[in-house]
C-alpha cells in the first residue's frame, strides 16, 4: 500500500499544457482560471471534486496548517484513488468529496515526504541534521568541478549539444550520489536506472525494472555503509540514529533524496537556461552583473514554478480558507505557478526580471515540509547557470523555441531537450 506518485493522472490535462503560448507562463487552462478566486472548486479526471488554491496567503495557509495532511496513507488523497474508489466513497458520504479513511495505526517506511508529524518530524530533524553547512559547503567545489567539467567535455565534442544529457541532468545525479556516498564505479549503473525509473516516456515495464534495480542497489548500498562508513548522509543515517533506523526506512529515504533532488533541479537548469536565451535582455543584464546571480535563481524559481500541480494535501478537518470552506476529506492541490504570479504579492508576476527584489516565493513550498534541499538546490542553480554563462559566452538556441519539446504531460514541469550550439 505504498503511496505512488500519481496525481499526475488525475490532474485534467489543460491545467498542465502549454500549448502554443509562452512556455514559461503558466498553462492557459490554470491562468484561464484567474479571476475565480484563491480558492476553486475543480474535478479530478476520477471525478473526485478537489479544491485548487491559486492565491500566495491562501497556499501560505494551508501549507502552515497541519489540518491538511501530507500522509496518503492514512488520509488517503483523492488523487490516488480509482474512479470507482471515488464514486463509492463519494456515495457512502452521501456529497461529492470522499471521507478520510480510518487512521492505520503503524507504518514503517521513510517516504516522510508523504507523512505528517510526530513520524515526519523525527525524519526530518535526522536529515537536516545531515544537511549540514559544512557538507554543503564541500559539495559547492564538488558542483563546480563537475559543473566545468561537463561544460568542456561538450566544447571537446563540438559546438552543438542537447542540454538535457549533456548537462542539465548529469549535474544534479552525480551530486546525488556524492551525497548517499554512491562509488564512482558504480554510477553508470545508478545514474542509467535512475533515469529510466524517472522518466515517464519509459514502458511501465522498464520503470517497474529500473526502480526494482534502484531499490536493490540502494538497499545493497545501505549494507555496505553498515559495515564501511564513509563521510556521506547515508552512513550519517545509518550510524548517528538513535534508535537506527530500518533497512526498509534508509532505502526510502534514500529514494526521497533522489527522487526529489534529482527531476527537480535537472528541470530548473535546462527549462531556466531556456527562459534566460528567450529573454535576451535579462541574460545579458546577468552577464553585465554577475552579482545578480542569487537573484536571478530565486526570480526563476518564482516564475518558471516547475513542481506546477504537485503539492497536495487532504483536510482532515472542515477548515476554512480565503472564505471557502473546504470539509474533510477533500484533496487541496496548490497552484504553484498561479500563486507564484499572485498580483497581489508581486508588480507586473508575468514578467521575468532578475533584478527584482528578492521576496518569499512558493517554488520550494511552505511549512513543515517545505523543500529540505532548497540550499543544494540554489547551489547547483547558482554554480550551475554561472559557469554555463560564462563558459559559453555565446550560447544561443540551434532550433526555433517553439519547436523545444516540453514536458507538457508532467507534474515538473520542463524542457524534454534543449538544443543549443555555441562559437
Ligand atoms: C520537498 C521543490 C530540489 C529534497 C519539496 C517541496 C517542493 C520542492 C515544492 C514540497 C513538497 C510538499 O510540500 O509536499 C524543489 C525544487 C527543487 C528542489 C523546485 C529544485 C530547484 C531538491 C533537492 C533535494 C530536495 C536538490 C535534495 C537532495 C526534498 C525533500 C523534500 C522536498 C527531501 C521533502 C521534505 C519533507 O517532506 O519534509 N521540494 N525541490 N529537493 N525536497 Fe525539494
Amino acid at each position: 500500500d505504498r503511496p505512488t506518485a500519481g496525481a499526475g493522472r488525475v490532474i485534467p490535462a489543460e491545467l498542465l499544457e502549454h500549448g502554443g503560448g509562452c512556455p514559461f507562463d503558466p498553462a492557459p487552462g490554470l491562468s484561464g482560471r484567474r479571476g475565480q478566486g484563491p480558492v476553486q472548486p475543480f474535478e479530478l479526471l476520477n471525478g473526485a471534486q478537489a479544491w485548487l488554491v491559486t492565491g500566495f496567503e491562501e497556499a501560505r495557509e494551508v501549507l502552515a496548517d497541519l489540518r491538511f495532511s501530507s500522509d496518503q496513507v492514512r488520509h488517503r488523497n483523492a488523487t490516488q484513488m480509482s474512479a470507482e474508489e471515488v464514486a463509492e466513497r463519494a456515495a457512502a458520504a452521501g456529497r461529492g468529496e470522499p471521507v478520510c479513511p480510518v487512521p492505520v495505526e503503524s507504518r514503517d517506511d521513510g517516504m516522510f515526504v508523504g507523512m505528517d508529524p510526530p513520524e515526519h518530524t523525527r525524519l526530518r530533524r535526522l536529515l537536516t541534521g545531515q544537511f549540514t553547512v559544512r557538507r554543503m559547503k564541500a559539495l559547492e567545489s564538488r558542483i563546480t568541478e563537475i559543473a566545468v567539467e561537463h561544460i568542456e567535455a561538450m566544447k571537446a565534442a563540438g559546438t552543438e549539444a542537447d542540454l538535457v544529457p549533456a548537462y542539465a541532468l548529469p549535474l544534479p545525479s552525480l551530486v546525488i550520489c556524492e551525497l548517499l556516498g554512491v562509488d564512482y564505479a558504480d554510477r553508470a549503473r545508478f545514474q542509467e536506472n535512475t533515469a529510466v525509473a524517472l522518466n515517464l516516456r519509459s514502458s511501465e515495464d522498464a520503470r517497474a525494472r529500473a526502480a526494482g534495480e534502484l531499490y536493490r542497489f540502494i538497499g545493497e548500498l545501505v549494507a555496505v555503509k553498515r559495515k564501511d562508513p564513509g563521510d556521506d548522509i547515508l552512513s550519517g543515517l545509518i550510524h548517528e540514529a538513535d534508535p537506527p533506523l530500518t533497512d526498509n526506512q534508509l532505502v526510502d529515504v534514500s529514494l526521497v533524496l533522489l527522487g526529489a533532488g534529482h527531476e527537480t533541479t535537472a528541470n530548473m537548469l535546462a527549462l531556466g537556461t531556456f527562459a534566460l536565451l528567450e529573454n535576451p535582455e535579462q541574460l545579458a543584464a546577468l552577464r553585465a552583473d554577475p552579482g545578480l546571480i542569487d537573484n536571478a535563481v530565486e526570480e526563476l524559481l518564482r516564475y518558471l514554478s516547475i513542481v506546477q500541480l504537485g503539492v497536495t494535501r487532504v483536510a482532515t478537518e472542515d477548515v476554512t480558507v480565503g472564505g471557502v470552506r473546504i470539509a474533510a476529506g477533500s484533496t487541496v492541490v496548490i497552484a504553484t505557478p498561479e500563486v507564484n504570479r499572485d498580483d497581489r504579492q508581486w508588480p507586473a508576476p508575468d514578467r521575468l526580471d532578475v533584478r527584482r527584489d528578492r521576496s518569499p516565493h512558493l517554488a520550494f513550498g511552505h511549512g513543515v515540509h517545505q523543500c529540505l534541499g532548497q540550499q543544494l538546490a540554489r547551489i547547483e542553480m547558482r554554480v550551475g547557470f554561472t559557469e554555463l554563462i560564462t563558459r559559453l559566452p555565446d550560447l544561443r538556441l540551434t532550433e526555433s523555441g517553439e519547436s523545444v519539446p516540453l514536458r507538457n504531460d508532467m507534474l515538473i514541469f520542463g524542457v524534454h531537450a534543449l538544443p543549443v550550439g555555441w562559437a
